[in-house]
């Protein structure tokens, strides 16, 4: 694998960063997964927008202005062949002697690596995934994406304990989103999902399903999801960048609706592929379950 650090490409394990990175000592930087089909970026724009987001939201100049990023993250690609990839990115503050306040000169640390995409699977798919509950303990936020995780990463060792693949997370008895993804639950064949906000990442796979439900006549509403309806929900779904539409049959070991995927996640998933397709140019190639 061929890592990508303030300029250079090369093995992971001749990157090295100093001690003193502000990412290292205060988590102040912040991040995007980026997934890559077929060796081509997708929505690598709107990724690029939240980037700038994030990066404006804690103060942090671009480091990378004027197109520097695609052509970095292309390269990156082009280094590591291969089918389905994601590409993990982060700047940080750069090192300086340690306070907290921002320092006076420092240059931002730049790193990117590249993985591979572990496809969602038949069985995966066709059996659905477990899930736990946990309380929302993180800042308030969390619509940076932000490389200090602590409390996602707490809630998704809690999940792991239990043999579930995300912890879903509460907060004053409403539904937030998930330690790792955005949350969908369906009652009566309506989608809901949290509304954006300081308590939810704004995710890229959320925004781009939202639009292709919609654009298939599916009424999907952004409103606050109490704690009653996620547990009474017909279907439970988890998006992100790697897991695409994930369908949830299990929630604090009981079954969510009938135990099995449901019939609008089936919707779901097509809409999304086929978009997604579509969106990148493929020809000659049928959205289909893993
Ligand atoms: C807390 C959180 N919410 C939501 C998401 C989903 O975001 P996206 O669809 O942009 O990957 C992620 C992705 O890692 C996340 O960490």
């Amino acid at each position: 694998m061929i890592a990508y650090l303030n300029g250079a490409y090369l093995p992971p394990e001749k990157a090295c960063i100093s001690p003193l990175d502000r990412g290292f000592l205060f988590g102040d930087g912040v991040y995007e997964v980026i997934p890559s089909y077929d060796g081509k970026l997708f929505l690598l724009d709107a990724h690029l927008e939240r980037l700038g987001r994030s990066l404006a939201a804690i103060r942090l100049p671009d480091p990378m202005p004027d197109g520097g990023w695609a052509e970095m993250l292309e390269r990156l690609l082009q280094e590591n062949p291969g089918a389905d990839r994601s590409v993990y990115l982060q700047v940080t503050r750069g090192a300086a002697p340690r306070d907290h306040a921002f320092p006076g000169q420092a240059s931002a640390t730049v790193f990117a690596m590249v993985s591979p995409i572990a496809p969602q699977g038949s069985a995966v798919a066709g059996a659905g995934v477990g899930t736990i509950t946990v309380p929302d303990l993180r800042w308030g936020r969390c619509d940076i994406k932000s490389v200090a995780l602590l409390a996602n990463v707490l809630a998704r060792q809690q999940a792991a304990e239990c043999a579930a693949v995300e912890a879903i997370l509460l907060r004053d008895g409403l539904l937030t989103e998930g330690a790792a993804s955005n949350v969908f639950v369906v009652t009566d064949g309506v989608v809901r999902t949290t509304p954006l906000g300081p308590a939810i990442l704004p995710g890229i796979t959320r925004a781009f399903l939202l639009e292709v439900l919609r654009a298939g006549g599916r009424d999907c509403r952004e409103e606050p999801v109490p704690e009653a309806d996620l547990r009474a929900a017909d279907e439970i779904w988890l998006t992100s960048s790697t897991k695409e539409v994930l369908p949830v049959t299990r929630l604090d070991g009981q079954p969510v609706g009938d135990g099995r995927p449901g019939p609008v996640w089936r919707e779901a998933l097509d809409r999304y592929r086929q978009a997604r397709y579509r969106s990148m140019h493929v020809s000659g190639k049928e959205a289909t379950h893993d």
